[in-house]
């Protein structure tokens, strides 16, 4: 992925992360999923006052992707509000490997521009995985 295109995922993710619905926990995070086809969904994290019915930013984006009838994760894109870099929970990271390979990269984006990026293999090892059933 061209740097120009890595640093307007990084703007967009900003521009998103006042859309957050974080009145909670005050933690505002922005997700991008780019698909195998190099679209690029976003989401955000939408908290709710019955806690455990929030939705993460990466399940948000995750479920623009399937959505928009994509279904095979190249890389995810993560930001937050917070001062240092925000990895996804367990939860997500599952999600993710749902819809991903091997190799598959997860990038967390600071607030200054910082950029770190691990393998979701690497951030869920010996991830849980089932065979489609036949329809
Ligand atoms: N959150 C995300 O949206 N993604 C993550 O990777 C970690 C946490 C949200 C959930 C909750 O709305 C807030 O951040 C604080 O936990």
């Amino acid at each position: 992925m061209a740097l120009s295109d890595s640093a307007a995922i990084a703007g967009e993710l900003r521009r998103l992360l006042p859309h957050a619905h974080a009145p909670y926990s005050g933690v505002h995070v922005a997700a991008a999923v780019e698909d195998a086809d190099g679209g690029v969904h976003y989401g955000v994290n939408v908290e709710n006052a019955a806690y455990p019915q929030g939705v993460c930013a990466e399940a948000s984006a995750i479920s623009a992707m399937v959505t928009s009838g994509r279904a095979a994760i190249r890389r995810v894109w993560v930001a937050s509000s917070l001062p240092g870099l925000i990895w996804p929970c367990g939860g997500c990271r599952q999600k993710i490997w749902e819809f991903s390979q091997a190799g598959c990269e997860v990038v967390s984006v600071g607030r200054d521009g910082t950029e770190e990026r691990h393998t979701i293999e690497a951030l869920l090892p010996l991830g849980f995985r089932l065979e489609p059933r036949g329809a």
